[in-house]
């Protein structure tokens, strides 16, 4: 597994990044297997012996569940795991926006100093850690300046707390705002080949900053990856409910796979392979946080980083990809 720097903090890790949003469960994952912790702890454990040593999580991710089973899971090995975790979204009061209700718990988002500074405090209980190493804001708000966020990330940095600072859910105004205050190393986006914007403007002012784009949704939540049949249909308040889920828009997104799964089948490399490997043809910043919490996935995941896709086929993808884009938005399905 190749091996990236996150920005200019001195952290290393590996390029690709579990995300365990999933492993958190909740409402936002409830229709999408059945709940296997053990299973959950094994992916966990294994990954760093894989070349793997790099975790995503959140707060929220089943409202401070996915935190927790990293905590015990990491419990004596934390040294050898690089940890992203989030601030800005909570549900321990009502103090700020309300952002949304899930898993019977109303989230709020605030960005203000003493909240976040609250956060903090929480993942690192939850993670049983005394430190983070990639700290995000989850998602941006007009409602705290900049400066004021930032301040205080950048005094939880020199207590040591963090290591590093990202943002994510954001837009180049975000990160330059935030970068005239003091030092960002990581942007956390949606990107893969039916959600291309990041990879226009936003991904080059990463790039002008050496700022690592530190992409979820690879396999949009799972449909690129050749498991969601004809008849899927999310359940209500699932993280699948994006556009590209729509069963009316199935049978065109099944047709694509097929076209994927022809290309897929020269490089000797699984569809899930074929939608990383695209993503991460589009730039050497870009380094994939993907959602995993079975073993094979994770064994068949990193076989992506092998595929190097050629520029035709890279095309071939985004034709494809586009029609389909046209085709959605041409329907109010
Ligand atoms: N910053 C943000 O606002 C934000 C938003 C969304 C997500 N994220 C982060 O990004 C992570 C992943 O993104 P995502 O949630 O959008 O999901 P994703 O990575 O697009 O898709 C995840 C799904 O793909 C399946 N999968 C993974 N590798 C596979 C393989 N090789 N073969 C077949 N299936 C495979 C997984 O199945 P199994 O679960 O069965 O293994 C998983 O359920 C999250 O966990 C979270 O850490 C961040």
């Amino acid at each position: 597994m190749r091996r990236i720097h996150i920005g200019t903090s001195g952290i290393e890790a590996s390029a690709m990044t579990i995300g365990t949003w999933e492993m958190g469960g909740g409402t936002a994952w409830g229709s999408w297997g059945a709940r296997d912790e053990a299973e959950y702890v094994k992916v966990l454990h294994a990954a760093p012996d894989l070349g793997v040593d790099f975790i995503d999580t959140a707060p929220v991710y089943g409202t401070g569940h996915s935190e927790e089973l990293i905590g015990k899971a990491l419990a004596g090995r934390r040294s050898k795991y690089v940890i992203s975790t989030k601030c800005g979204i909570h549900w321990r009061d009502t103090d700020g926006v309300r952002e949304y209700e899930r898993d019977g718990k109303t989230a709020y988002r605030n960005l203000a100093a003493y909240s976040i500074r609250k956060d903090l405090e929480d993942s690192l209980r939850r993670l049983q850690t005394d430190y983070v190493d990639l700290y995000y804001t989850h998602r941006q708000s007009d409602d705290t300046p900049v400066e004021e966020t930032m301040g205080e990330l950048l005094r939880m940095k020199q207590e040591g707390k963090i290591r590093a600072i990202g943002i994510s859910k954001s837009k180049p105004a975000h990160l330059e705002a935030y970068l005239r205050v003091g030092r960002v190393d990581a942007v956390q986006e949606e990107f893969n080949v039916l959600d291309r914007a990041f990879g226009g403007g936003y991904l080059d002012l990463c790039s002008q900053h050496g700022v690592i784009a530190h992409c979820y949704g690879s396999l949009a939540k799972g449909l690129l990856t050749g498991r969601i049949g004809a008849d899927y249909v999310p359940a209500p308040g699932s993280a699948q409910n994006s556009v590209w889920f729509r069963p009316a828009l199935r049978s065109d997104i099944l047709a694509m796979l097929d076209e994927f799964r022809e290309i897929a089948g020269a490089y000797g490399c699984s569809l899930a392979n074929l939608a990383t490997a695209w993503v991460l043809s589009r730039s050497p910043l870009v380094t994939p946080v993907i959602g995993i919490r079975r073993m094979e996935s994770l064994v068949d995941s990193i076989k992506s980083f092998d595929v190097k896709l050629t520029p035709d086929d890279v095309s071939r993808m985004d034709c494809l990809a586009q029609s389909l884009a046209n085709k959605a938005a041409a329907t109010s399905v």
